[in-house]
């Protein structure tokens, strides 16, 4: 597990605490070294990368796993009709009944669900049908007995295994989900039959990642899209591959020549722990969290995670005396207390005696009579961690644009959605202008980010559409 290298000297002057005791700066010092990662650094973390996304291209069960989403084709924009779609986030599900114009466009009816604890450890599937019910029965949209089943397309964001596009078996749980007896069962047979259980009746034509639905999504109005990704709760990427390049494809080679691959990338770096930047406090957070060893990446990167990370860092200065004079509350001391929107605030908190903060802490955190120092380190604590993530984040994107540099001689659309892309501040820049040191400038004038808000919702209708058009053909 090397460290990061970088002399204290050269530490840049954003995280000098004005009035900080020589002991807390040296402590802040510690963790700057710890989370300012240079470009050596980085480029030797998409070298890995790019290698281990080859790896998962040759043989299934690899670090990452490049799951084959059996989506071959590419909306032409033009497509028409009505389509339901149900989007299975990390924290809310919505259920949508989507138009495509057929000019690029789209509208949509939707209910959205807030996902509560029970579902997540327990009831999952048979609360995603009893919010289909809902949605069809506050509509009207419910069909008699004599219709055709439903035909829906679902966004599933966790990774499964991939045989059809209407099938997939679930391979773990990441982002806190838990629910016992779905490993390795097909996910679409589970909502199917706790959908037939209220009696209705719903055909999945398809089932997707929420960054193969946000992919088609984008390039249902716009021809250059070619890669879908999501920085929210977790985080993950698809992009179009050529299907000469997938060794482990071993169907018919689609009319296109290319497929949609999921590249999970969420774990790259799971269980070796090899090349990621880890620190004390994100092994603190790893070892206790649901998944140890697992989602790597990810636990660096989304907002399930860099709250806990900054709460880890308090408590350590806390137990040293540097922070809040050693207080803590039973709040600070429980696990996820801190969610990663405060960390947002804290970082864009300009107001002279960081008012915000101090709401934080004092309130949110229940830590009283906290100094303007200790907010000053909260307040560096918060773009250490923030900045890191939106670093990271370039890696998985660099090393998925420069594996296919055809595509990048022209210009190409990369959509983008999830709350940390959307709302850290920061994140969206710092992720293009490190992407931007490892691509060629001619090449990067070429790479669009495009924020493609809630797409997954109407990418899995498009989705949907598409594959009922090839079955019927
Ligand atoms: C997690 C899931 C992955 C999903 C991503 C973004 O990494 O494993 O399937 O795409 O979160 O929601």
């Amino acid at each position: 597990m090397a460290g990061n290298t970088q002399p204290a000297e050269q530490l840049d002057e954003r995280y000098r605490v004005a009035g900080a005791t020589a002991e807390q700066q040296q402590a802040v010092d510690v963790l700057t070294r710890q989370f300012l990662l240079t470009d050596e650094r980085l480029g030797a973390i998409i070298k890995e990368f790019r290698r281990r996304m080859e790896v998962g291209l040759a043989a299934d069960s690899t670090m990452l796993k490049m799951v084959l989403s059996h989506v071959v084709w590419r909306p032409t924009g033009q497509e028409t009709g009505s389509y339901f779609a149900i989007d299975l986030g990390g924290t809310n599900l919505r259920v949508l009944r989507v138009t495509l114009d057929g000019k690029g466009g789209a509208t949509s009816v939707h209910q959205k669900f807030v996902l509560p604890e029970e579902a997540k450890k327990r009831t999952l599937f048979d609360f995603i049908a009893q919010c289909v019910e809902t949605f069809l029965d506050d509509h009207n949209m419910r069909p008699a007995a004599s219709e055709p089943p439903l035909s829906i397309g679902f966004t599933f964001s966790y990774p499964i295994d991939q045989k059809s596009i209407n099938s997939g078996t679930l391979i773990h749980w990441t982002k806190g989900l838990s629910v016992p007896g779905c490993i390795g069962r097909d996910v679409v047979r589970l909502l199917e039959d706790a959908l037939l259980r209220l009696g209705l009746r719903v055909k999945v034509a398809a089932v997707v990642s929420d960054t193969v639905s946000t992919l088609l999504a984008a390039a249902y109005s716009d021809p250059a899209a070619q890669m879908g990704v999501i920085f929210g709760t977790g985080t993950n990427a698809a992009y179009y591959e050529d299907v000469a390049s997938i060794a482990k494809w071993k169907g018919a080679d689609p009319a296109s020549g290319e497929m949609v691959v999921s590249i999970e990338w969420g774990a790259f770096d799971s269980e070796e722990f090899a090349i990621l930047p880890f620190t004390p406090h994100d092994i603190k957070l790893d070892r206790k969290s649901l998944n140890p060893r697992g989602q790597a990446y990810e636990k660096m990167i989304s907002g399930m995670y860099l709250g806990e990370i900054a709460r880890n860092i308090m408590l350590w200065l806390a137990d040293q005396r540097l922070l809040l004079d050693g207080r803590s509350s039973a709040i600070l001391n429980a696990m996820w207390s801190l969610d990663t929107s405060y960390l947002s605030s804290a970082a864009v908190d300009n107001t002279p005696d960081l008012a915000e903060i101090r709401q934080i802490i004092e309130k949110t955190l229940d830590v009283p009579g906290s100094t303007l120092v200790d907010r000053r380190i909260f307040k560096t604590i918060a773009i250490l961690v923030g900045e890191r993530a939106a670093r990271l984040s370039a890696v998985g994107l660099v090393a998925t644009l420069t594996k296919r540099p055809d595509l990048l001689s022209k210009p190409i659309t990369v959509a983008i959605d999830g709350s940390m892309y959307e709302h850290y501040p920061g994140f969206a820049c710092i992720m293009a202008e490190t992407a931007s040191h490892f691509i060629p400038e001619g090449q990067f004038k070429n790479i669009r980010f495009s924020p493609t808000k809630d797409g997954s919702g109407v990418g899995a209708a498009v989705i949907a559409m598409l594959a009922t058009q090839q079955q019927q053909q």
